[in-house]
């Protein structure tokens, strides 16, 4: 990913980390020790992505800080410095002009004096309103959760940076917010214009509710309200986001979308992300009466955690982009990669839509994507039924693709693709006619038993539009992300398969199906 090979300060920070972690006793930071120190990074591992975010090396979880900024788009991530589990949580950090080549930085903020720098947002203060900055030069403000190590405490903190990012200063008067609760976290702070006040909404994840401040520089918060419980609670409620989306594309018809993750409680198992439709007028959050009762998943995947929105994208862009954790808390620092741990979902674009159920988000893959598109495949339309050989020209090299299929449905039970395939293990990416929904099944898809709660199917439910289904799919080594009916629903879901197993074919199952339009692109590496 153009990655400017920053091995020198990250050698430093290694070192460093090694010296500090051979002192301690955590049986699994010594292992991330290990793991860290032995192996250089190619970006050509076994299972490394190569359209999707992914750390040189070490742990990662949730996105932080996504922010735009001078033609620049931030990723900050949860990050340990020192190994490949989680512990030391600090920010990594990387910039890209695309949102598809990134390039990796140091360590944005790192854990000190038993503060570990937990999840949270960034905004650019363009009125300097903290008095960071200057007018000129508006300051980058990082609002975060300090999770204590030596007490059950988290509160809310801040720092700048008034060089694009390129380094910070944590605020003298840390923290900023604190309510003496040991579960208070991950702060999302947005700019909201009518009530002319910064908006934070930070989740107290054992009670499954969020909470709103205001602020009038980021420094002194008053609380507005509370939202929840509402929806999924299954699991404790973290990482919120919340912002404004027209409906159906009308802005005079606009909605908020709050969004929530939980964890475990989600649609399969383990982590999830669910999101509510409303009114937000600067103080409280009030859910659209009739979606209440109702639980609206994000995504169906079982690795889709701790999403979060670009914060300052341009009006004249005008998108609301997001990007999630391709990861779930069950299994998450076992799956069997090496010398980093975890991926970021691509990019996606948000967009609200009226459907006969109501008001729906809908998601689409970034169109930055479309420059990896390479050698490229179009079927005419045709009949499929049963096993079909169609696609043997793309099969010997399917492990970096873009799918786009259109079918009607006719006779057929199930029809769909077979990815990731070899002699024995296949992914299955296909609709079910018979009971309505789009799925995913990965118990076959290569090593699944590293945990037990690895394998599954994980389905979607989605209607049939005029007897047509059409599935948009992104196949990246060791990711599988389908997207059904121009992105009505989603499912993300890590597949950890043999090298060799890099087929594709299509299938029908219970009789034939008539294949609409296809078109399949190889995509290139964002590394190169
Ligand atoms: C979500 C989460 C956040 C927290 C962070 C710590 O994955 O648990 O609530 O801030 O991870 O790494």
């Amino acid at each position: 990913m153009n990655i400017k090979k920053i091995t020198n300060p990250l050698s430093l920070l290694l070192i460093f980390g090694i010296l500090i972690t051979a002192c301690q006793s955590s049986e699994n930071r010594q292992e991330g020790v290990e793991t860290a120190s032995q192996e250089a990074t190619t970006y050509n591992e076994q299972y490394r992505p190569q359209f999707h975010f992914s750390p040189a090396k070490n742990w990662m979880n949730d996105p932080n800080g996504l922010v735009y900024h001078d033609g620049e788009y931030h990723l900050f991530y949860q990050y340990n410095p020192f190994g490949d589990t989680w512990g030391h949580m600090s920010w990594g950090h990387a910039v890209s002009d695309d949102l598809v080549h990134w390039e990796h930085l140091p360590v944005a903020l790192e854990e000190e004096n038993n503060v570990m720098i937990f999840s949270g947002s960034a905004v650019v203060d363009h009125n300097n309103t903290s008095g960071f900055g200057s007018a000129d030069n508006p300051p980058m403000v990082a609002i975060y959760t300090g999770h204590h190590t030596d007490q059950e405490l988290q509160d809310q903190r801040i720092a700048y940076s008034t060089d694009n990012g390129r380094s910070w200063t944590k605020y003298e008067g840390n923290p900023v917010l604190d309510e003496e609760m040991a579960n208070f976290r991950d702060p999302k702070v947005i700019w909201h214009e009518g009530s002319q006040q910064w908006v934070m909404v930070v989740a107290l994840p054992t009670e499954y509710k969020v909470r709103f401040y205001g602020s009038e520089n980021l420094k002194e918060w008053n609380l507005l309200s509370e939202f929840g419980p509402s929806g999924a609670t299954g699991g404790i409620w973290e990482c919120p986001d919340l912002f404004e989306l027209a409906v159906d594309g009308d802005s005079d018809q606009s909605k908020w979308v709050l969004q929530v993750d939980l964890n475990p409680g989600g649609p399969f198992g383990g982590s999830g992300s669910q999101y509510f439709v409303g009114e937000f007028d600067g103080k409280t959050f009030a859910q659209d009466p009739d979606t209440e009762g109702e639980t609206r998943w994000v995504d169906y995947g079982k690795d889709f955690y701790a999403v979060q929105s670009y914060d300052n994208i341009p009006e004249n862009n005008g998108r609301r982009i997001w990007i999630s954790w391709m990861n779930n808390w069950q299994y998450a620092e076992q799956i069997p990669t090496s010398p980093w741990r975890s991926a970021m979902t691509i990019p996606r674009s948000l967009s609200l839509q009226t459907f006969d159920d109501g008001i729906h988000l809908v998601h689409q893959p970034v169109q930055e994507l479309q420059q990896l598109r390479g050698e490229h495949h179009q079927f005419e339309q045709q009949e499929i039924s049963g096993a079909s050989d169609l696609l043997a020209e793309v099969s010997s090299n399917g492990n970096q693709l873009e799918v786009i299929a259109s079918f009607s449905v006719d006779e057929a039970d199930t029809v769909g693709f077979k990815v990731a395939q070899g002699t024995s293990e296949e992914t299955v990416v296909a609709y079910d006619a018979v009971n309505g929904y789009l799925f995913v099944d990965r118990t076959n898809s290569g090593q699944t038993d590293f945990n037990e709660n690895f394998a599954g199917v994980h389905k979607a439910p989605l209607k049939q539009v005029e007897g047509e289904v059409k599935l948009h799919i992104f196949i990246d080594r060791s990711s599988v992300e389908v997207f059904g009916n121009d992105g009505r629903v989603v499912i993300t879901d890590r597949i950890f398969p043999s090298d060799g197993s890099d087929g594709i074919s299509l299938f029908t199952t219970g009789g034939s199906a008539e294949l609409q339009s296809l078109d399949i692109w190889q995509l290139n590496s964002s590394w190169n």
